[in-house]
């Protein structure tokens, strides 16, 4: 037994994850494929790693000392299982099998009490940042057990991102708690893109400049407020030029986007805990409306507005939308980090907001220095109900709002959708009203279904006598 660490599963997160590991010191790592030929390529390609190749589960098991530690890097689903099994039968009480693949949370929490009963650890961990970010350092999000983090704190620690000195990991809470939070991570992620993607729409609708000029807008946004790999890699999409046709790539890229289904997991869950979550949900329905080229074949023909986007001042208006895209930002991730907060209640997870926050600073596809802002907002009160009611972002909503209300007035004049940063205004004016029209629809329930109210004035519950003489009466609490 020589290895430290092993991973399963030699695809190219797999294999990146493998290479990252062995680059640090003190690794020595065991490597297991399917496949043969993937570990022999691997081991072929990089000696530098000093791989110790394994061809069958109880060879890679001799070659981990104890506690014996694996991460699986198979795509998420019935090969996880498959895997975990595998591994179970060679494995001892005390050891840890980290899966590393996008799991839905709840498969997690399902596999960890299923391992639980043999003594192993199980571990599920998030990871992002792609490709790169296995080779280079990942963002990683474990959950699992205390016992587990002992081991694999070190060992992860040595292969995460670094921002501001600080790797990019902690234990983020027990058994699927990780998952969930890299679950919320690509719900962000999805909202962020979208955004953008409104942003870049608008600009170019309304001003008429050719890809590579907006790419040059979003150069700059990047070294503002916005700064973050997404508004990076949108100027780098931007500027491509296809090879066959001569034109801007984003041109003949068909623009039906797709979905592995994280986002989807993100908003179903907050539809259960209850958490809105507009601006994700709009975003990942704006990709489901984009993928229906029937429906969009027959709605041609809908009437919209006569008049187009018609912009007089081109910077005044960029200017306009560069705070829309911040004002909509803050709402997704104090959205998503809403549902990281009710996904621990409900699942009994100590999550420190502020640590999930810090951890999303590098390596991660939504790594922005925005996360700063939302690190010092936690500290400051780690209690805080709602992110964007912390002073940093109360004043910088207001900095933005009226250029945010010009935008979405202006898109909807225009008739140019921009799902994403209209509806996070108007959750944003949801949060802000001091009455709601919801006392509207709780009379509304009372009436059809005597589903009750309460009142302002006093404590208690009521129910009026609809049918009856429309007097009220107190009545048991139903919801
Ligand atoms: C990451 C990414 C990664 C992956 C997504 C893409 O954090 O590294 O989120 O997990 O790229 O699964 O998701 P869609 O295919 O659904 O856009």
């Amino acid at each position: 037994a020589v290895a430290n660490i092993g991973v399963v599963g030699l695809a190219v997160m797999g294999s990146n994850l493998a290479r990252n590991l062995a680059s640090r010191e003190g690794n020595t790592v065991a490597i297991y494929n399917r496949s043969r030929s993937k570990t022999d390529e691997l081991v072929e390609n990089h000696p530098e790693a000093g791989f110790v190749p394994a061809f069958a589960y109880e060879e890679f098991a001799a070659s981990l000392a104890k506690p014996r530690t694996a991460i699986i890097m198979v795509k998420a689903g019935a090969g996880t299982d498959a895997v975990i099994d595998a591994l179970v039968e060679v494995f001892e009480p005390g050891d840890i099998i980290v899966d590393g693949g996008n799991a839905l949370f709840t498969d997690t929490i399902r596999r960890e009490k299923a391992v639980r009963e043999t003594g192993i650890n199980f571990v599920g961990a998030g990871i992002s940042g792609g490709e790169e970010g296995a080779l280079l350092g990942p963002s990683i999000m474990p959950g699992g057990s205390d016992e587990s983090w002992v081991t694999l704190g070190p060992i992860l620690k040595s292969i995460a991102a670094v921002a501001e000195g600080e790797p990019c990991v902690t234990h983020v809470g027990h058994d699927g708690a990780g998952h969930f939070v890299k679950m919320v991570h690509n719900g962000i992620e999805y909202a962020d893109m979208q955004l953008i993607a409104e942003a870049y729409d608008l600009i170019r609708r309304g001003t008429g400049k050719t890809p590579a000029e907006i790419a040059d807008v979003f150069a700059e946004w990047n070294t503002g407020e916005l700064e973050s790999y997404l508004i990076e890699i949108t100027a780098e999409v931007l500027r491509q030029v296809d090879a066959s046709t001569g034109k801007p790539l984003v041109d003949v890229i068909l623009d039906q986007a797709g979905a592995k289904g994280t986002g989807a997991w993100t908003v179903q869950t907050a539809l259960s805990l209850g958490v809105p979550v507009s601006g994700i949900a709009e975003a990942t329905f704006a990709r489901s409306l984009s993928s229906h080229p029937e429906q969009r074949a027959v709605s041609g023909d809908l009437p919209g507005p006569e008049e187009g986007l018609e912009v007089e001042d081109v910077d005044a208006f960029i200017e306009d939308v560069r705070l829309a895209l911040y004002a909509s930002k803050i709402v997704a991730y104090s959205q998503g980090f809403d549902e990281i907060r009710a996904g621990a209640a409900e699942y009994d997870w100590n999550i420190d907001l502020g640590a999930v926050s810090k951890i999303w600073r590098a390596g991660c596809i939504i790594r922005a220095q925005f996360l700063n802002r939302i690190a010092d907002a936690y500290a400051e009160a780690p209690e805080l109900p709602v992110l964007l009611a912390a002073p940093y972002f109360v004043e910088a909503l207001g900095r933005a709002q009226g250029s945010w209300r010009r935008i979405v007035s202006t898109a909807s004049a225009a008739g140019i959708p921009a799902p994403a940063f209209s509806s996070s205004l108007s959750y944003y004016d949801g949060l802000r009203a001091e009455r709601l029209p919801a006392a509207l629809v709780q009379g509304q329930r009372d009436f059809f279904g005597a589903h009750t109210y309460k009142r302002i004035d006093k404590p208690g519950t009521f129910h009026t006598l609809w049918s009856g003489d429309r007097t009220e009466i107190e009545a048991e609490d139903t919801h």
